[in-house]
């Protein structure tokens, strides 16, 4: 299974980055799904319908967010509605909206179009605020029907997925999101503890199993990729907008990456804009946070290949899927539209 999976996206500039992208590396490296992290997608700051439909009809199939996922326009709507394929970290307030995992139906592997080989279909057909139960159903089945599923994948070693049919339109991918407790403004719950309860109640549904990692300390990220090797497929970091040259698959197989990067203005201080940000430190004020809506876009993404082979014999206790490969990509846009 291939994945192309996107940083944080950064306001206007980052979803132009996303579409400038994405048609040219899914003729590249014709991923099965297409990833990204979006809870800075509205300005800056917090999602909403319009951002997250943009992003979709260009091809995104999983959003996945952080601490500023609860904010923008009908967050509550957006995250609680069960036919889109987004989360907010797991270990948030439980009363907040929204779901800290989601396993994802992969469709079509084999179809010859773009979209059908990203897992894509009905783009475009419903508009997230005006669709009705029905139309829902139809546009997001794939995702609706596979939430709760239960297909099992064949071809792996471990005997809990022994014999049953490998099919790709059966290929399931669990989508986990935890947020970090070091240097954040808010108080998380433990994402150790969060983890270990989601593996354990989806245990069993699929060996592809991905965490977007969403905290700034890269202590704290390299130590939750250490404690996860071998129980997920994947270990990507988000939050700080800035790429790392850490890319590795970890001994028991989990591919693990400190941080992406984002997609948003290159010249800018990870997405805001420069002078205010400056004055903010130089001075010790508050100062604008105001996203940069000019200039080049760098583009920051992985492609990550997965197999359903459980990692062995090194690691005969590794529980999930192992990684075959994790390369970073990376794409400065200098001319573009919007
Ligand atoms: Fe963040």
């Amino acid at each position: 299974m291939k994945l192309l999976i996107y940083g944080d996206v950064v306001g206007k500039l980052g979803r132009e980055g996303v579409k400038h992208t994405l048609s040219f590396w899914r003729e590249k490296y014709s991923p099965d799904v297409v990833i990204a992290n979006v809870e800075n997608i509205m300005h800056g700051k917090g999602i909403g319908p319009a951002q997250i439909r943009e992003l979709r009809d260009a091809g995104v199939n999983i959003f996945t967010g952080g601490n500023h996922s609860v904010e923008g326009k009908d967050v509550e709507k957006i995250l609680n509605d069960e036919t889109i394929a987004i989360t907010r970290p797991a270990n948030m307030r439980e009363d907040l909206p929204g779901r800290g995992a989601v396993l994802y139906q992969i469709r079509n592997q084999k179809s010859d179009s773009p979209a059908g080989r990203a897992g894509i279909r009905n783009e475009g057909r419903v508009s997230l605020e005006s669709e009705t139960a029905e139309s829902k159903a139809e546009v997001f089945q794939d995702f609706s029907q596979s939430r709760h599923g239960g297909t099992r994948l064949s071809n792996s070693p471990a005997g809990e997925y022994a014999g049953l049919e490998k099919s790709a339109a059966e290929t399931k991918l669990l989508v986990i999101n935890l947020i970090g407790q070091v240097f954040m403004h808010q108080e998380y719950a433990s994402p150790f503890i969060a983890i270990d309860k989601i593996l354990e109640e989806y245990k069993g549904k699929t060996p592809f199993i991905i965490l977007d990692w969403h905290a700034d300390a890269t202590s704290e990220k390299t130590i939750m990729g250490r404690y996860l090797d071998g129980k997920v497929s994947a270990v990507f970091g988000t939050h700080t907008h800035v790429p790392t040259a850490d890319a590795k698959i970890l001994p028991k197989g989990t591919a693990y990456i400190s941080d992406i990067g984002m997609v948003g203005p290159y010249e800018s201080i990870i997405g805001v804009e420069i002078e205010p940000s400056i004055e903010r430190f130089v001075k010790n004020i508050k100062t604008p946070k105001n996203p940069v809506e000019t200039g080049p876009i760098e583009v920051n993404a992985i492609l990550l290949e997965l197999s359903d082979g459980i990692s062995k014999p090194a690691s005969a206790k590794a529980t999930a899927g192992k990684a075959v490969d994790i390369r970073h990509l990376r794409e400065i846009v200098t001319e573009y539209k919007i």
